[in-house]
């Protein structure tokens, strides 16, 4: 008898697709909601928070802090805040499951108090280099102690007195200068993190909309420089959380390699430092078309018209990694069916993400009948006209996952990932977003 493995899902040749849709909440943007309204002293709103696992997670471990949240009903909830240096020593180890975000920020919090706080992660997190939070947070006084290798299981105690320090950041992250600005929120002096090459700035304008005392300049080299007076209340806000870019990616890569297609992808997030998939997917020959584009919560947003599109091949500079860092997956499947040979470079920290989603892409692109080369920093994918398709490993990793199954909706024979279950981390809502607009997914039969 055949047996149907849940986790299994296979992508089928579809299309054209059509028709609008709105992406879940951004998930940075829904992690910071959620610990920097813990920190602001009443009530803090959110509208369209993102319900996928690995903000729930944040939810669960912000109460473990002593924070109240409660959801009044999809993507609405409140945060009752304690205050800047309010939180409350966890009775409990915090599991973040998958995600790394959550886990790096919510150390910077663990940072910002003079008590120990315990953390883990399921079997990707647990394999994560944490040392890059750890160093600059023990430079503030902070102590720390992780399993051999810098990886978790590992404990945090913040110090008595914050110590205030200038960092430049040897990594271009958004989790390590956001972790040591959570921190920093605790300490009497003037903080300074200086980002060379500037990373998604969600922390500083939400902690400037919450009334922090942060100011930015910019160098002539264009490097950044966030100051942070730290022991200011925060001023609980209303928030409403934008579409996420990261998952719309998906929807907007399907759109143009599924003939046919014309496809509206609403609320997207249009912040400059997220949207470098879509420069480059324009510079490749896609036809995007932005309209509406107005504020929300501090951040712009826009409305997309995504038609199927002859895509060419282009060189994706390393300077523009920040801007796109997790959407790699999802443009090397793009390149796929593209016309010539797309080189990405400047991808080192791929290696270090959910899996080491260089040589998951890599590996997966070949299954799929794509000629592929991988060095330690970059990727070439060679276009080709018919891409057959085959089984890939998602690795623990959600958009390996996703970005494969898209691959399947415009390949000859069909995509399967042998375990779709991560999905739920950013992006539960996917298979039935992505069949509203004529996917077809089934689920094969086991061994
Ligand atoms: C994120 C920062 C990025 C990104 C992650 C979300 C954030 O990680 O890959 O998915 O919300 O700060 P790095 O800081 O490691 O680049």
């Amino acid at each position: 008898m055949a047996i149907t493995d849940a986790r299994r899902l296979r992508a089928l040749r579809s299309g054209p697709l059509s028709g609008t849709i709105r992406p879940p909440g951004d998930k940075s943007i829904s992690h910071r909601s959620l610990m920097i309204g813990s920190l602001a002293v009443g009530e803090t709103t959110i509208e369209g928070l993102l319900e996928g696992e690995d903000v729930l997670a944040t939810a669960e471990a912000m109460r473990g802090f002593g924070a109240a949240i409660e959801r009044g009903g999809p993507g609405s909830w409140t945060v009752s805040g304690l205050g800047v240096g309010g939180l409350l020593e966890p009775d409990r180890v915090i599991d973040f499951g998958n995600s790394g975000t959550g886990i790096r920020l919510a150390m910077g919090l663990a940072g910002a108090h003079a008590f120990a706080t315990t953390f883990t992660g399921d079997a990707s997190l647990v394999e994560r280099p944490m040392q890059r939070i750890v160093e600059p947070l023990q430079r503030m006084g902070v102590q720390a102690l992780l399993r051999s290798g810098d990886r978790l299981p590992g404990t945090i105690r913040g110090p008595d007195a914050v110590v205030p320090m200038e960092y430049r950041l040897p990594v271009a992250s958004a989790q390590v200068k956001s972790a040591i600005l959570l921190t920093a929120l605790n300490c009497a002096g003037v903080t300074t993190v200086i980002e060379p090459v500037p990373a998604r700035d969600h922390t500083e304008r939400m902690l400037t909309a919450f009334g922090a005392d942060l100011d930015i300049e910019t160098d002539d080299d264009g490097a950044r420089r966030i100051h942070l007076q730290g022991e200011r209340d925060l001023r609980p806000q209303k928030i409403t959380v934008p579409g996420d870019p990261s998952s719309a990616a998906f929807a907007i890569v399907a759109a143009l390699i599924v003939e046919g297609s014309d496809v509206t992808i609403e609320n997207v997030l249009l912040n400059p430092t997220r949207t470098g998939l879509i420069d480059t997917l324009v510079e490749m020959g896609a036809s995007i078309e932005i309209t509406d584009r107005r504020g929300v919560s501090g951040e712009e947003v826009g409305d997309l018209t995504v038609k199927a599109s002859a895509l060419k091949a282009v060189t994706v500079p390393a300077e523009r990694a920040p801007s796109m860092i997790d959407e790699y997956p999802i443009l090397a499947v793009a390149a796929a069916f593209a016309e010539g040979e797309t080189i990405m470079q400047g991808l080192g920290e791929l290696r270090v993400k959910e899996s080491d989603r260089m040589s998951a892409v890599a590996d997966g692109l070949r299954a799929c009948g794509v000629e592929v080369e991988e060095d330690l920093e970059s990727l070439k994918v060679k276009g080709i006209d018919k891409v057959a398709g085959g089984s890939v490993e998602a690795r623990h990793d959600h958009r390996i996952a996703m970005s494969f199954l898209i691959l399947g909706l415009a390949s000859r024979d069909g995509v399967t990932v042998d375990d779709t279950r991560t999905i739920a981390t950013s992006f539960p809502d996917f298979r039935p977003l992505m069949e509203g607009l004529g996917a077809t997914f089934d689920e094969p039969d086991g061994d």
